[in-house]
């Protein structure tokens, strides 16, 4: 399963490089990092630390405008994944970014089996459902998971299903266990599933012992 990091925060990114496959970014993680006005250098500087995809969201929103912005984020770094929308426009891009120029792209925001298999007809390289984002309103963000999962592997989809919106490592490990090919967690999840207490407690009555009987 690859694990990307959800974020923009380079202190962060730099702190958890060992443990992820790449990064997803969207407009609001980029906003909130106050470097929005020169946007292109923050994701050069992230695309030169990660070795795999970045993936970068356009915030343009007809299919002319997506591919003019999407063909120009592709050219930051040979890395750069283009994130579009899951709507007719964002769709329509895709299918010509991947078909005419085989920029990978991921279709985010999506909420139901319908969307991502209209994804997968479009030539997506990811699908991102968002979870949490479901769960919140009262639905099952991970039976989701398991629909993409069944009807990508009924027709043999090639596009991968990237988990999005991820609040807690049991969200990880229900997709894990649905056999999600991609999940992006935000820096406090990635920490959570990294640390246990028992393991923290357990080397700590280790080193007591070590230091302290012949
Ligand atoms: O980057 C897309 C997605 O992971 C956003 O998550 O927590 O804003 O619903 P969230």
């Amino acid at each position: 399963m690859e694990i990307f990091l959800d974020s923009v925060n380079l202190k962060e990114i730099n702190e958890l490089k060992e443990f992820i496959d790449g990064i997803t970014t969207n407009p609001s993680l980029i906003a909130k990092s106050g470097r929005k006005d020169k946007y292109e250098d923050l994701i050069g500087e992230i695309c030169s630390v990660v070795k795999g995809s970045v993936s970068v969201e356009v915030v343009a929103n007809n299919h002319e405008d997506m591919i003019e912005e999407g063909l120009r984020l592709a050219e930051i770094a040979g890395n750069i994944v283009v994130k579009l929308p899951l709507t007719r426009e964002g769709l329509i891009s895709c299918k010509k970014l991947w078909t005419q120029h085989k920029i990978p792209v991921n279709i985010t925001l999506c909420f139901s089996p319908g969307q991502a298999l209209l994804a997968a007809k479009a030539g997506a390289c990811f699908i991102s459902p968002f979870v949490g984002r479901l769960d919140d309103i009262g639905y099952d963000g991970l039976s989701l998971v398991e629909d993409i999962c069944t009807i990508y592997s009924n027709y043999g989809f090639d596009t991968k299903i990237l988990v999005a919106s991820v609040r807690s490592p049991t969200h990880v490990i229900e997709a894990a266990r649905l056999g999600a090919d991609s999940i992006t967690v935000p820096a406090k999840v990635l920490k959570q599933l990294l640390n246990h207490p028992l393991t923290n407690q357990g080397l700590a009555i280790f080193e007591k012992d070590w230091s302290t009987k012949q």
